[in-house]
């Protein structure tokens, strides 16, 4: 297959770009960065597309901002939900499939239980709105041949993230204040890109015709953004007091959903994927991170 990956300089991007060259995958991929294919411009995606011939998109791109958007909707509307639906519209008239990525920030937080592909969504932020105005347009345009995959909490080796900022703040704090009641799954990017490169090479996605599905993905097991930052400290071996806070100690432009566990029993069946539990991918991850930042010192 020939496969366009966006988003190349993202979190996810560059985590499938790194399983591609080690792993050897027999399919071409074109990585394209937002210098490369800028998808605020309606123009660019349209002549981008004129030449080249893809079997297959995975969109990673996305204005990922979430206080920002609410003072820059219009951005976010247009990568999240307008690109997303010209995306599409040239992937069903060019029978192109198409794995797109988007956020458990589509649901309200107040199931308490963990959320299947069916349940209503009700997002409660701008970039959540137009993360679910994508996926729509998805639905509504590819009646066949789409996956859309509703990803959560997600870090990696790569930028700004979650565990890099605490790794960061632990570093030069004796004590840090983080959120306690908001409960989510962490999800390791490179855990989500090894999925996504086995769902291209799955029977079932390579069926013709096949309905356009959701699925939700993320690391097994729940936590705080509070447990999260003391099992990133606790690994470290880093000494630094963390304490939690409530949501309403920690103000922020956004709104966040409460508790947004998704259940992953739909894609571990469909495509046979054993779920890694949260806290050993994060060990794995930061495992890396510390080769990485030896070879950096050298
Ligand atoms: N991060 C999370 O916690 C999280 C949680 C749930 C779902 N998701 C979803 O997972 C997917 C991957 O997230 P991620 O963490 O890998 O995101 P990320 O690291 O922020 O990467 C997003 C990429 O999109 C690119 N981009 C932004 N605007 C663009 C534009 N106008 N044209 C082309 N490219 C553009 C960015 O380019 P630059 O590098 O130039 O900025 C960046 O490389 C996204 O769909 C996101 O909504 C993320």
């Amino acid at each position: 297959m020939f496969i366009l990956v966006t988003g190349a300089n993202g979190q996810l991007g560059r985590s499938i770009q790194r399983l591609v060259k080690r792993d050897n995958i027999n399919h071409s991929f074109v990585f394209v960065t937002r210098e490369q294919l800028d998808l605020s411009y309606f123009s660019n995606i349209e002549s981008y597309f004129k030449d080249y011939k893809f079997d297959l998109i995975v969109n990673c791109a996305a204005y990922t901002k979430v206080d920002k958007a609410e003072l820059d909707e219009k951005q976010a509307n247009s990568i999240n939900h307008l690109a997303v639906k010209q995306v599409a519209e040239i992937a069903k008239s060019n029978n192109i499939k198409l794995i797109h990525i988007s956020t458990d920030f589509i649901f309200d937080g107040l199931k308490h239980q963990p959320y299947s592909e069916s349940d209503t969504t009700s997002p409660l932020n701008i970039y959540g709105k137009t993360k679910l105005a994508g996926e729509s347009a998805i639905l509504s345009i590819m009646k066949f041949d789409a996956i859309i995959i509703r990803t959560s909490w997600l870090y990696s080796e790569y930028g700004n993230n979650f565990v890099a900022t605490i790794l960061k703040l632990t570093q030069k704090n004796n004590n840090l204040n983080i959120v306690s009641d908001q409960i989510g799954s962490p999800t390791y990017a490179g855990d989500l890109a090894q999925a996504i490169l086995k769902i291209i090479n799955s029977d079932r996605f390579n069926t013709l015709e096949k309905e356009s599905e959701i699925y939700h993905y993320s690391n097994e097991g729940e936590c705080s953004w509070y447990d999260f930052a003391k099992e990133v400290a606790n690994i470290s071996g880093v000494k630094c007091t963390i304490s939690p806070i409530k949501t309403e100690d920690y103000p922020t432009a956004a709104k966040r959903p409460r508790h947004t566990s998704m259940s992953k029993e739909k894609i571990s069946k469909a495509f046979d994927l054993k779920i890694i539990f949260w806290k050993d991918s994060l060990k794995y991850c930061m495992k890396n991170l510390s080769t990485l930042s030896l070879i950096n010192k050298e």
